[in-house]
């Protein structure tokens, strides 16, 4: 049960967008809890402004809640840990906007909420809502509890955050520090002595003495981020910021303002001058991370601020100078991209200067005890609990699987493993035994929408069990669309507007 809710707890301090770390957390929470409605709400002033729903229709992402409207809503932000509505006179806030049988659930119904409160203040509210009648009958106020906590820490997160950004945007020491700690919290050192990690870390070495443009290649999670963190660190602009972009996540009508900054009034919602990732990078380096993902329309002024080292904001006909070395990542074959004309070719050559591959893990797997123990450490530290130790089996299972997940996906075995083997345990070592693992079970969801026996027609089972698999393949591909996209075949767009076709069940 504690399984799902560790990951939230992960995301909470993962680079993501707010969006994305919402989004997962109530994911997290209908796996947890089954239910057909969930809402996170945040108080904004006297506002409660939903910033993720489930099992809503679309629109009620658009609402605004006043609680001196909205009964329950009000009992929730007063209350002081989670609460259950059985009298039906009391109007539900979300009547009508259910994504199912809106008129079931406006009668009779099963309703939870909990305020979410950090360091004593009241920001938020979540709400649960299930057809069935006695569908929350066995579930605990702690688990509640336990969510509406991560939900807060959230919401919290996210208004430091825009707290930063606006610092960071004025103050561009502002952005180094924060650069800075982004490193500390990598932590950086590549760990491995067999012969490909020997070298990659020898061509690292190599790389840091020159500012040459390095493309660097891997499968997902074997470390890509970890190298060019290690190439900056050691290079002469180790005290100029280095900065991340995810080209990825960059939304193709905001990229170009993203990059390379913006004036005042320049497009709607431009109301101040901002400068763009390649002028806070100025000095430092500049991370091109999942580059195989840049929509094709930004890669020529991509192309040209590379090779010019000047950038124009957007809206301004000045032109600034500035001095940087990009790194590139992508786990993609950028050649098979050039060749599908999804990559332009003359920047795949600009970006290939020095190409540098990270070998996938099953091709070292001599690093495997090494990086265990280093996992076992740190999940140690993390869980505040005793030595954690692997039984013979265990590490034999570890040594033989195919870890398509690479480093990533062993870290991640590694902590499960410890939270299941020192459950309840205040022993001074614990043995991780090979069923914690839980290497070859290929499906470990805690039920999931579908659990409920309710009687649906084949479109509405069809579209659940849909919606099921995308989220699932979206979260093993690390919220990497377009790598879930691949995996189940669709054009990447496609994928979303699937996706939002299924979230507001039209
Ligand atoms: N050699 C290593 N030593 C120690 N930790 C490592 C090593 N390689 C990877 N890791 C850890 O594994 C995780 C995944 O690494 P990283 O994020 O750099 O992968 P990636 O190649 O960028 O993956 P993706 O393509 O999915 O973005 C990180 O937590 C990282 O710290
Ligand atoms: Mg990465």
């Amino acid at each position: 049960m504690l399984e799902p809710l560790l990951e939230v707890a992960l995301d909470l301090s993962a680079n993501l967008r707010p969006y994305e770390r919402y989004r997962r957390l109530i994911a997290v929470a209908r796996r947890m809890i089954s239910c057909d409605a969930i809402a996170l709400l945040r108080l904004e002033g006297e506002v409660l402004v939903p910033v993720a729903v489930d099992g809503l229709r679309g629109e009620a992402i658009a609402r605004r809640f006043m609680p001196r409207e909205h009964p329950r809503l009000a009992a929730i932000l007063d209350a002081n840990g989670p609460i259950r509505f059985g009298d039906v006179a009391i109007p539900d806030p979300f009547d009508g906007l259910f994504a199912n049988r809106g008129d079931v659930l406006s009668r009779a119904h099963a309703c939870m909420g909990c305020p979410l409160i950090v360091e004593g203040e009241v920001i938020g509210v979540l709400t649960l809502d299930a057809i069935e009648p006695t569908a929350f009958d066995a579930v605990k106020d702690e688990t509640v509890a336990m969510l509406a906590a991560l939900a807060g820490a959230a919401i919290h997160t996210t208004i430091l955050a825009e707290t930063l950004d606006e610092l960071a945007v004025r103050n561009q020491l502002v952005a180094r520090q924060l650069v800075r700690e982004a490193l500390d919290r990598v932590g950086g050192e590549l760990l491995g002595m067999s012969a490909g990690m020997v070298r990659v870390r020898h061509e690292i070495e190599m790389l840091a003495g020159s500012d040459l443009t390095t493309l660097i290649t891997g499968e997902t999670g074997v470390g890509k981020e970890l190298v060019a963190h290690a190439i900056h660190v050691k290079s002469r602009r180790r005290d100029k910021p280095l900065v991340h972009v995810n080209c990825a996540a960059l939304p193709e009508a905001l990229a170009e303002s993203e990059l390379f900054g913006h004036v005042r009034g320049s497009f709607t919602g431009a109301i101040d001058h901002r400068a763009g990732k390649f002028e806070v990078a100025d000095g430092g380096t500049l991370f091109l991370d999942e580059i195989g993902e840049l929509p094709l329309s930004i890669q020529p002024k991509l192309l040209r601020a590379v090779q010019s080292g000047e950038v124009q904001r957007v809206g301004s006909d000045k032109t600034l100078r500035v001095d940087i070395r990009v790194v590139a990542a992508t786990n993609r074959d950028l050649s098979e991209e050039v060749r599908a004309h999804r990559f332009r070719s003359d920047l795949f050559y600009r970006l290939s200067v020095y190409p540098l591959h990270v070998p996938p893990l099953r091709e070292r797997r001599e690093d495997i005890p090494l990086l265990s123990g280093h996992f076992l450490d740190r999940a140690q530290q993390k869980l505040g609990v005793g030595q954690l130790r692997l039984n013979v089996e265990a590490r034999a299972r570890l040594r033989d699987h195919g870890w398509p997940g690479n480093v990533r996906e062993l870290e991640h075995v590694i902590l499960r493993a410890a939270l299941r083997a020192s459950e309840g345990r205040r022993d001074d070592t614990i043995v991780i035994h090979d069923e914690h693992l839980g290497i070859d079970s290929t499906d470990h969801r805690v039920g999931g929408p579908t659990a409920p026996a309710v009687k649906r027609s084949l479109r509405e089972a069809v579209d659940a069990f849909t919606q099921d698999l995308i989220t699932t393949t979206i979260a093993e591909c690390d919220d990497n669309w377009a790598e879930a996209a691949r995996r189940l075949g669709l054009q990447r767009g496609n994928l979303h507007r699937l996706a939002a076709r299924l979230r507001h069940g039209s």
